[in-house]
């Protein structure tokens, strides 16, 4: 109560009166972080220097009109400023933003930087304070978040506990903080994808798929207050109770069995587009869960809304269409996967469509008006799980030589899909998609437990099948054969068409994100360390530099800021030589050198003796990859991220001696080594140990190398000074 109406009155506009002052006095100081709706729907052509959403505008495409760096400059780029925003137990993958000379960009534990884009001098720096344990959640590895949004002077991020923060793009200082969980008996949830902020609202879903009893669902938020202006469930719930929505009702009728028992899985973990044009958010649905539809939804059917890409009003939080890129998922196949939206020549008629190549491994053209699907052509050989999609019906149509639930197999694509979420790149004018991709085969089977009992049993980490491989899956696995070769590739893809305009081999199996440029240029941090420019013509590579972290799954853009051009990636850490997760900035002429020194300082300690075969060594390459990567980190030179565990390169020779105590015999169990008993043989846990070494040799060899280097750059700095 307030019984000084006009004292109250006065409190209520003070804000206003002291915005108007400040704006008198300040007027030249523009307010920051303001990005607005019109001003990201005419940044293309207004300023193609700024990035202002993760995928660069509402848009999406990720294709830049700058030129500065262009294939007649490449060869004079190179590091401008970078940026330790992160340690080594996390993965970075964010996407920075670029608004009014400021970057925004977040840490694989959702904390938020303000750095100056010219310089990567720290302006602030907010710290939601991220509870570790969640870790346990994550299906993929380490904690990691894909980035902000920024809108009308504020930042957003959405953290790796489930919450959604905004913050003042000015100081830093916290605005609201949403818990966007709901208590309804779902599990906590990580939460890894970047919000989009659009027409007043703020939208976000959530990740970790994979754990636990979950039900996917999108909420969008007031973008001033933080209150739930609407939530749109993406799987139905236990229909003995009222659904929440109308489309709810529709979706049930195509699950069978208990499915709400389990949850059904569902989540909207990276993709959500705005469309100006339509007024529509398009929200990209992972993939079932569990995994096997037999265990999820007997007898169901289409299993809506997972993995499929669903429009909905953004005013009203009503469906306008959907279209299911995997009806009845069975394979992990997310269709959360980045969307692009852009215009195409279609039958002698322009259409608006939206573009997604998803897991499955066709790339689908579809109207974003009413959801007509146009094209879904496969964007790669690997697919062994269906032989097409027939355009009549609009869907795929599955091998019934490839049942894994009669006989398990290797099947192509794996569950990381053949195009996961790293960002790819739309050239509208010429209809090419720029992207990566991998095939992988993953062993799929039934879980072992269902097979002997009929029952499923949920599990907080690893709900479905591919995980905790004991002896079962072992045995199933060598009945079946070696896993086939992989290979990953970069591409120039025409949609329509179904055919590369160029296509080349990549070294490493997983690589980051892209961006292609009007300067004829496509940049690619790739999982080796380097990072490379390519000729968008044919792919050819024109520049590279050699990073001392990787660059698995981070992203990549470009901005322009006092007259340069610069282009920003982010590099994981590495433990080994105790440099953490960093943006990179690149310019012409930028002469920046990343300190060396600190690469030497880590040292491998003595190693054991030994020779070790070649199929050894390759044997303890994939299970140690099954197994312990996601918490030792996925060994190379230089290092993948070493998480939350020590690297096992940099082990002591006792450590060598215990090592069948610690992994099979369970002793540092209570310190978060977990036992594998009944997973791991003593030959295997040998070929993890011949694995290791050989990692540890190279890396030593990497730092001798090193160590020359730094040694002469330090005489010739001496015979400067001469
Ligand atoms: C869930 C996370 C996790 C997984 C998976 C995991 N580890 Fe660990 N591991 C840890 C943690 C945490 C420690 C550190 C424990 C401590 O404080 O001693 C550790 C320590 C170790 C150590 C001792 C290292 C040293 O230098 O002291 C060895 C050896 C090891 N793990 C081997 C393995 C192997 C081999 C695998 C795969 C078969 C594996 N771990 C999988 C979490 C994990």
């Amino acid at each position: 109560m307030n019984s000084y109406p006009k004292i109250g009155l006065f409190l209520k506009f003070a804000p206003l009166f002291l915005a108007l002052i400040c704006k008198t006095i300040w007027a030249a100081d523009i307010l920051q972080g303001n990005v607005t709706d019109s001003r990201v729907i005419n940044s293309p052509s207004e300023e193609p220097g700024s990035w202002l959403t993760y995928g660069q505008n509402f848009k999406e495409q990720r294709f830049s009109e700058l030129t500065q760096i262009n294939t007649d400059t490449i060869a004079r780029l190179g590091l401008a400023w970078t940026a330790q925003i992160g340690d080594y137990n996390m993965r970075m993958q964010g996407t920075p933003l670029v608004v009014d000379g400021v970057m925004y960009v977040s840490n694989g534990w959702s904390v938020i930087y303000a750095l100056d884009a010219t310089t990567g001098e720290e302006i602030w720096k907010y710290d939601p304070e991220v509870d570790r344990s969640y870790i346990r959640l994550a299906c993929c590895g380490p904690a990691h978040n894909r980035g902000v949004a920024v809108y009308e002077g504020k930042v957003f991020v959405g953290t790796f506990d489930g919450r959604l923060i905004a913050v003042n793009a000015e100081t830093g200082e916290e605005v609201w903080d949403v818990d966007t969980w709901i208590p309804e008996g779902l599990g906590r949830f990580n939460i890894t994808g970047a919000p989009r902020a659009a027409a007043g609202k703020v939208y976000i879903g959530q990740g970790s798929g994979e754990s636990g009893h979950r039900r996917g669902y999108v909420t969008a938020y007031d973008a001033d207050t933080g209150e739930v202006s609407w939530r749109f469930f993406l799987v139905p719930g236990d229909p003995s109770q009222p659904f929440e929505h109308p489309e709810m009702e529709l979706a049930a009728q195509t699950w069978g069995g208990e499915w709400w028992k389990y949850g059904g899985g569902g989540t909207a973990w990276n993709s959500l587009v705005y469309d100006e044009e339509f007024n529509s958010l398009y929200i990209g649905v992972g993939n079932g869960a569990p995994w096997p539809r037999e265990i999820r939804s007997p007898g169901g059917g289409d299993d809506l809304f997972l993995s499929a890409i669903v429009s909905v009003d953004v005013e009203t939080g009503r469906m306008n269409w959907y279209y299911q890129t995997t009806p009845g998922d069975n394979w992990d196949y997310s269709s959360a996967m980045d969307m692009a939206l852009g215009e195409i020549e279609f039958g002698g008629e322009m259409r608006k469509v939206v573009l997604q190549a998803p897991k499955n491994g066709f790339f689908y053209v579809i109207d974003r008006e009413d959801g007509e699907l146009l094209r879904a052509l496969p964007y790669t050989e690997g697919i062994d799980w269906a032989t097409h999609v027939d355009m009549e019906t609009g869907r795929p149509v599955e091998n019934p030589d490839v049942v894994y639930e009669s006989e398990p197999q290797w099947i192509m694509p794996a569950n990381s899909g053949a195009h996961n979420w790293e960002p790819q790149s739309w050239d509208n004018e010429l209809g090419l998609m720029y992207f990566y991709y991998h095939d992988i085969a993953n062993f799929y089977s039934l879980d072992e437990g269902f097979v002997e009992t009929g029952e499923y049993e949920i599990r907080e980490r690893g709900l479905s099948l591919g995980w905790g491989e004991g002896e079962y899956r072992r045995r199933l696995i060598e009945e079946a054969g070696p896993r086939p070769e992989s290979q990953a590739y970069i591409g120039a893809f025409d949609p329509i068409t179904g055919g590369y305009k160029w296509r080349h081999e990549l070294e490493s199996d997983y690589n980051g994100g892209v961006v292609a440029t009007r300067g004829g240029l496509l940049f690619h941090p790739e999982g080796t360390g380097e990072f490379s420019a390519r000729d968008t013509d044919d792919g050819e590579i024109l520049w590279r530099y050699n990073a001392p972290g990787t660059f698995r799954s981070t992203s990549v853009m470009t901005y322009q800021v006092g007259g340069d051009q610069y282009v920003a990636t982010m590099m994981n850490g590495n433990r080994a030589i105790d440099l953490g997760g960093t943006v990179l900035a690149f310019k012409l002429d930028g002469n920046l050198d990343l300190p060396i020194s600190d690469i030497v300082q880590a040292t491998v300690p003595e190693l054991p003796d030994g020779d070790f075969g070649v199929d050894q060594i390759s044997e303890g390459d994939d299970i140690y990859h099954a197994q312990c990567a996601s918490c030792h980190g996925g060994i190379g030179i230089p290092n993948e991220v070493a998480i939350v565990a020590p690297d096992l390169r940099l082990m002591t020779l006792s450590t060598h001696d215990e090592m069948s105590d610690i992994v099979i015999g369970g002793s540092r169990a209570d310190r978060g080594m977990p036992e594998f008993r009944d997973a791991i043989t003593s030959d295997q846990l040998e070929s993890i140990r011949a694995f290791v070494v050989e990692q540890a040799r190279r890396l030593k060899e990497f730092q001798e190398q090193n160590q020359e280097a730094v040694e002469s750059a330090a005489n010739e700095e001496a015979l400067n000074r001469a």
